[in-house]
């Protein structure tokens, strides 16, 4: 059931233009799920709930817990429909602006983070991330879409590299790739 959603949403984001995880990331993503077995985790931009559900349907069966946002009041109504149609039972959506939640808002440190927002924000989501302690040195963060706006995300490329916080930058496709933080860098 979920593989056939996650068809019926794949049409959707191409006829209507939303951008959403393309195949390899998306099975570059299932592979850390599964080696790491994260319990809880994060997604920034939910768009119209595809990898929300992708992600939720796969760590589900191992008690994980996905949290996500969207700043986009329709996109959110559009990622709520879709993820009750898949009765997914571990997904907590929440409508805002990952920059603006209070300190306190998220309950955990999350093992694993799939940043995927506004490209020119990654910086501030990193720094929100470190200074409100929803990760840790065991955390794992992706960041999608790095290689086609290396211009947008060199403020956090900087800000790694000046805290000398490991990284890798992996193309997984001709036009793009994601930026892998954390303990698991070198994967
Ligand atoms: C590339 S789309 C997400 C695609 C989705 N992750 C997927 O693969 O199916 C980016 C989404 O991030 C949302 N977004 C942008 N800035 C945000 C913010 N500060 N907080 C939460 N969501 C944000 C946008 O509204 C947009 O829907």
């Amino acid at each position: 059931m979920i593989e056939s959603i996650l068809d019926t949403l794949q049409s959707y984001a191409s006829r209507h233009d939303v951008p959403i995880a393309d195949d390899p990331t998306r099975q570059y993503i299932k592979s850390i799920l599964e080696v790491y077995r994260p319990r809880y985790c994060l997604e920034i931009g939910s768009a119209i709930g595809y990898s929300t559900i992708a992600m939720a349907a796969n760590i589900q069966r191992r008690w994980g817990k996905l949290d996500s946002c969207e700043v986009s009041y329709p996109s959110y109504r559009i990622a709520l429909h879709h993820i009750y149609q898949s009765q997914l039972s571990n997904i907590v959506l929440t409508y805002g602006d990952f920059r603006k939640f209070p300190a306190d808002f998220y309950a955990y440190t999350f093992d694993f983070v799939f940043v995927d927002g506004q490209k020119n924000q990654y910086l501030e989501y990193y720094l929100k991330l470190v200074q409100n302690r929803l990760i840790d040195a065991e955390s794992v963060l992706v960041f999608d879409d790095v290689i086609q706006y290396a211009h947008k995300i060199q403020p956090l490329i900087d800000h790694l590299d000046s805290q000398r916080t490991p990284y890798t930058i992996r193309p997984l496709n001709k036009s793009d790739g994601i930026l892998v933080v954390g303990a698991s860098a070198s994967w």
